[in-house]
């Protein structure tokens, strides 16, 4: 029996993710769900975003499903007791290092979208990220008084970019196992002419490669890639990368999509533990009001399943589900075309669990 935290967190959380379980259930699978509070909610309750059960439940889990996080109301609150403290919290405690973010955009909903058709519609792309080194973490850094450089003698600031070779290689054999799943093709994005560490870490990837002669491996520049995403998105299948370019480059593709309110996202561990969370947050400007899409959530609920549980079979009647229903015609208010009509978050999530 497999187990799943479920985490609906804050503001429109509690709400999509009531629509995820429905569809969980509907199902009939053979797994465990334990419901904990996360976030504001949990501060509320017990005066700390991620409380110690809370973070112990999801450490016991095979998955974490997360709603979202957070309020306009905690912001004056110190840094360690807000509600967004509680995802870098359980990032850390479970060892997340893998972020998968897809851009997937369901033709159908080309037409509320401001994007030429012909280059997104049937668009269906994964960005792996590195989530734990890169210039975000490495040391040293800080402000001191140069001794060199162009202006000796003035104040600077500095970042250090570093990847080590076991980093590159996990994140590497993670992005090949997750082509096989799909049209086994990689591009690794690196800015290998100018930085030594992404030298480094195409080389690396490359050695990697040898392991998965079954799927293709091509390397871009950052440049380029941003580029690409915005003429040819669709040449892509899986784009791996460090942790600074995969954190632009992941938003960047999220615009292909339509809306924010489509798109799940996942962060793996090292022993194929994930969270899984709708790549928006709470949203309160309509919290309460039944109109926030779920099918991000829902969609993260097929990830879950197709990463962590090893059900790809249940991954696949999600999302044939979601496209039945966008090919239907269902539109909540976020994705639908200026006029047309939109359905309810509670009636999108009837529309998932009929399909
Ligand atoms: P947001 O993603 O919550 O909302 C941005 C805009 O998108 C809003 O207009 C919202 O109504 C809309 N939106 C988001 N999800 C939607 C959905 N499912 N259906 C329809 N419309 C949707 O980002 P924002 O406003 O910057 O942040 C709000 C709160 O969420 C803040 O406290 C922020 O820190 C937190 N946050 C939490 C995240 C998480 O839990 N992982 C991620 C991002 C922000
Ligand atoms: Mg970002």
């Amino acid at each position: 029996m497999k187990k799943i935290a479920v985490l609906p967190g804050d503001g429109i959380g509690p709400e999509i993710m009531a629509e995820a379980l429905k569809v969980l259930a509907a199902l009939e699978l053979p797994i465990e769900l334990k419901q904990a509070p996360v976030g504001g909610a949990a501060y509320e309750l017990h005066g700390h975003p991620l409380p110690e059960a809370t973070l112990q439940l999801a450490l016991d889990s095979d998955a974490v499903l997360f709603g979202a996080v957070g309020d306009w109301k905690y912001d004056t609150l110190e840094r360690r007791l807000r509600p967004e403290q509680a995802i870098l919290g359980l990032r850390k405690a479970l060892g997340l290092f893998a972020n998968f973010r897809p851009a997937i955009c369901h033709a159908p909903l080309t037409d509320a979208s401001s994007l030429k058709p012909e280059l997104v519609a049937g668009l269906d792309i994964l960005i792996i990220r590195e989530l734990t080194g890169d210039i975000y973490f490495g040391q040293p850094r800080g402000r001191r008084t140069a001794v060199d450089g162009h202006f000796p003698g003035a104040e600077e600031a500095f970042d250090t970019m570093r990847y080590s070779r076991p980093e590159i290689e996990r994140i590497a054999h993670v992005a090949f196992q997750a082509a096989r799943k799909r049209n086994k093709k990689v591009t690794s994005v690196d800015k290998a002419n100018v930085l030594e560490t992404f030298q480094f870490w195409k080389d690396v990837v490359t050695e990697v490669h040898a392991q998965y002669p079954d799927v293709a491996l091509d390397h871009m520049y950052v440049d380029n890639a941003a580029m690409q995403l915005v003429k040819a998105p669709k040449k892509f299948d899986v784009l791996v990368t460090g942790n600074m370019f995969g954190d632009i480059l992941s938003d960047e593709a999220a615009m292909l999509t339509g809306s924010i309110g489509m798109l799940p996202s996942a962060s793996l561990n090292e022993r194929g533990q994930g969270l899984y969370e709708p790549s928006h947050g709470s949203a309160p400007d309509i919290a309460g009001k039944g109109v926030a899409n779920p099918l991000a959530t829902i969609l993260s609920a097929a990830m879950m399943l197709r990463y962590s549980l090893q059900n790809p079979d249940a991954a696949d009647r999600i999302e044939a589900a979601v496209g039945a229903v966008l090919d239907a015609g269902l539109r909540t208010a976020d994705i639908a075309a200026a006029g047309a009509a939109t359905v309810s978050t509670r009636e999108m999530g009837d529309a998932v669990v009929a399909a």
